[in-house]
């Protein structure tokens, strides 16, 4: 079974003052026994929210990493920099990454690699356009953007250490929400993609939903048989939110 995950992305938000007021929130009142959660500040808050939870099960992700090992790249930081960091996650080619910083399907790829073998846990987003929905075009997007991934992986057992975010563009930061159906469809049709490289790692995989998941609309797509967490931006700065989210998550795992 695939325990549920609940990952915050606070993209270019917050401060020093916010990581001890959201995390010492979050920290202490997330029943994070009941499902994994995950909070991905920007790179200089890593140490802080390291140190804030170290007594707890909450774990730490970046929101990106350079494609390189190391050397003269000024600005980048690398995979190993973050495992030195206790991060466990990274957020891989978000669509803001895609569409702001022209990262392709293989720069993606590339960056997925060089973090499993750094032993990081890649969560590599997904998702069309609303012109690529509108046009038909949304299994073509996501098949694109899963086989390019996994190509670029060297067996079943890198396969199995990925996450995928289905993020579909037209609802991130909008709040429009994918109704639970339509995000159950592209879930399902993302393991499928994956079940063409290993028929384990897919149903070992999990499949993250992003996109305007608030405190009433989570328990809905949760409840989808595909869908075992989420990807949180906006209400991930809001510790009511964002507790209300992982409790939906502790539900739905107390029922399975
Ligand atoms: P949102 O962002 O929850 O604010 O829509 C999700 C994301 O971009 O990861």
């Amino acid at each position: 079974m695939r325990r549920k995950l609940v990952v915050g992305n606070w993209k270019m938000n917050g401060s020093r003052q916010t990581v001890l007021e959201l995390l010492g929130t979050i920290g202490a009142r997330s029943k994070a026994a009941g499902c994994e959660v995950a909070i991905c500040p920007p790179f200089v808050y890593l140490d802080l929210c390291n140190l804030v939870l170290s007594a707890t099960d909450i774990a730490l992700g970046a929101q990106d990493m350079s494609e390189h090992a190391s050397g003269a790249r000024t600005g980048e930081v690398s995979a190993t920099m973050l495992t030195d960091f206790r991060c466990r996650y990274v957020l891989l080619g978000h669509s803001e990454r895609r569409t702001s910083h022209g990262e392709s399907d293989e720069t993606v790829a590339r960056k997925t690699l060089q973090a499993i073998e750094a032993g990081l846990s890649p969560i590599v987003c997904v998702g069309e356009t609303w012109e690529e929905r509108q046009a038909g075009r949304t299994y073509d997007v996501l098949a694109r953007q899963i086989h390019v991934v996994a190509d670029a992986l060297n067996s079943s057992g890198q396969l199995m250490s990925l996450t995928v975010a289905y993020e579909p563009v037209w609802a991130i930061g909008s709040g429009v929400t994918a109704t639970a159906s339509v995000a159950q469809d592209a879930h399902a049709f993302i393991r499928q993609c994956l079940a063409r490289h290993s028929a384990t790692a897919s149903q070992r995989v999990r499949i993250l939903y992003g996109g305007s998941m608030k405190p009433d609309n989570a328990a809905e797509l949760l409840a989808m048989p595909d869908i075992d967490g989420g990807l949180i931006g906006g209400a991930s700065l809001n510790a009511s939110q964002f507790l209300s989210i992982i409790d939906a998550a502790v539900r739905l795992e107390a029922v399975q």
